[in-house]
């Protein structure tokens, strides 16, 4: 793939490589004990509930399972083959009539006007063209007094040790072409606001690993920096090194918050 700096963000989501599509699956699986993170969204059984930026589909078939046999999830995204396998998952675990998921093609959703009681998107915002009409269009589809979370994380805002805090900005401004808007999560409130939304509410749950877990998001940001070439390679090698290094000895720490932003559609 030729890589377009001024494009990527959304284009490494068009087409995505097969090692890619596993890795994702691996790191996106959900787990019980992120259960907890939907709470603010207030779900309640018979529901109608968009996945925005659903990805390999795990968060809306356990969406699904919130909003019961009366309640339906629609799992938006604009990866093809993430659809069809989020589709062919949801038929193995025999949600197909509670969840259904649907290609992105234009900035236009396809929802009606206040057809949704929820709009959950997570780590996903960072990568739209344009906050403004994307937010737009999740407001035009919510009913009012329907809500919407955003789980967002902000690269200007990660520990990694034992890198310390320069090598670690240098790091994340070298992967920074990934990402329309790195720093998402600080900047989601007053972008909710500009949208017309009300009664915003922010809250930071930390991602706080010290095994070694939250590797494969500093790989993936890894990928994105040799694409790019924006750090040289014999000091991305030191780096890892040093990391491994910290892993083996217990001195490893990486922290991602997680911005969790709430606010009612209530015009
Ligand atoms: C980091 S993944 C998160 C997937 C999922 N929300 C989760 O947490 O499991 C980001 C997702 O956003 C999707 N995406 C990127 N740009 C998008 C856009 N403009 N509109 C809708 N989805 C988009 C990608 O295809 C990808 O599935």
């Amino acid at each position: 793939m030729t890589v377009n700096k001024d494009s990527y963000y959304q284009d490494h989501w068009l087409e995505i490589e097969e090692e890619r599509l596993e890795r994702y699956e691996r790191m996106f699986e959900w787990r019980p004990e992120q259960t907890a993170m939907l709470d603010p969204a207030d779900l309640q059984p018979g529901q109608r509930v968009v996945d925005f930026g659903s990805g390999p589909g795990f968060l809306s078939l356990a969406l699904s399972d919130r909003v019961g046999d009366t309640g339906h999830v629609y799992g938006l995204d604009i990866n093809s083959e993430f659809v069809r396998r989020s589709t062919q998952r949801a038929k193995e675990s025999n949600k197909q009539d509670r969840v259904t998921f649907l290609q992105l093609t234009q900035d236009t959703l396809p929802l009606e006007d206040g057809s949704v009681d929820r709009v959950i998107c997570k780590n996903v915002l960072e990568y739209v063209p344009d906050i403004e009409t994307t937010l737009g269009e999740l407001k035009r589809i919510l009913k009012k007094g329907g809500k919407i979370l955003a789980i967002d994380s902000d690269w200007g805002f990660v520990v990694v040790e034992p890198w310390g805090a320069d090598r670690v900005r240098r790091f994340f401004n070298a992967a920074s072409a990934a990402f329309k808007e790195p720093n998402i999560g600080r900047k989601l409130p007053a972008a909710l606001k500009r949208a017309g939304f009300q009664d915003i509410e922010v809250d930071i749950r930390p991602f706080i690993d010290r095994q070694g877990e939250g590797m494969a998001v500093l790989s993936n940001m890894t990928g994105y920096i040799r694409t790019f070439g924006t750090l040289d390679s014999a000091e991305l090698k030191a780096m890892w090194e040093d990391l491994e290094q910290a892993v083996s000895e217990g001195d490893y720490m990486f922290i991602l918050p997680q911005f969790s932003v709430t606010a009612i559609n209530g015009r």
